[in-house]
């Protein structure tokens, strides 16, 4: 995790491959309950985003960890992004259905989010985690052949959380594009990278720009999905 972490620090994004969440084969691959499937079963219980356009599924919810350990989960203050930020759909407080326990009990989803945790905690450059909002975002990109699937804002920005991860969970064969590009100002890119395989994962802070290329299915006929889930930090007073 520590190079996972300087990079992070010295380039302002880290890119983790999933292998590095190996544990998670025993957590998915134990036999007694197929949780990956049960993870990517959630997808199909999202709904469609009524803020944006971009034909994205998502459900959303807050959570905090208590002294023991334990995560809990709820709508603990509300979610908006500012216009700063996102000019597209900022400073308008949006309400999701928050995620259903058989989600957040889901071994593999409370793996990351403590990994994560840590990982925001060791990198120590926004504060504690008691001053942080915490958040997870299921999202899934649902593209058709002549109807692509994109983010809101599409084109480079900062998120207004501190810090993001970004998990792949499944990417389907047909998808087109789903290319994250990360930049040190909007007229320059430096890095283009793709997440593949489960668990790919890609971290940002506020020190570079950001943007996923839409999605879009190969095939006339078939629909392409790529499903994500993200984890935000973000600091309450910052
Ligand atoms: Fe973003």
């Amino acid at each position: 995790m520590t190079d996972y972490i300087k990079h992070l620090t010295s380039e302002g994004y880290s890119y983790i491959p999933g292998e590095y969440y190996k544990a998670l084969d025993k957590i998915y691959g134990s036999g007694e309950r197929d949780y990956l499937q049960e993870l990517k079963n959630g997808y199909n219980n999202l709904i469609l985003d009524p803020y944006s356009l971009g034909n994205r599924w998502r459900g959303y919810a807050q959570f905090r960890r208590l002294e023991d350990g334990t995560l809990i989960f709820g709508h603990f203050t509300p979610y908006k992004q500012t216009k700063k930020y996102n000019p597209d759909t900022g400073d308008i407080i949006r309400n999701y259905p928050l995620l259903p326990n058989s989600i957040t009990e889901n071994a593999i989803l409370q793996y990351l989010l403590n990994d994560d945790i840590i990982f925001v905690e060791k990198y120590g450059k926004i504060g504690n985690l008691e001053d942080l909002t915490l958040g997870i975002h299921l999202f899934r990109y649902q593209a058709k052949f002549d109807s692509p699937a994109y983010s809101s804002p599409v084109w480079l920005h900062k998120d207004d959380e501190d810090v993001v991860f970004v998990h792949l969970i499944n990417a389907s064969s047909n998808m087109l594009g789903g290319d994250s590009i990360i930049a040190s100002t909007p007229a320059k890119i430096e890095r283009v990278l793709r997440l593949e395989k489960p668990f790919d994962t890609l971290v940002v802070n506020h020190d570079k720009y950001h943007a996923v290329t839409p999605v879009g299915c190969s095939i006339n006929g078939e629909i392409a999905i790529r499903d994500i889930i993200l984890v935000t930090f973000h600091k309450i007073n910052g």
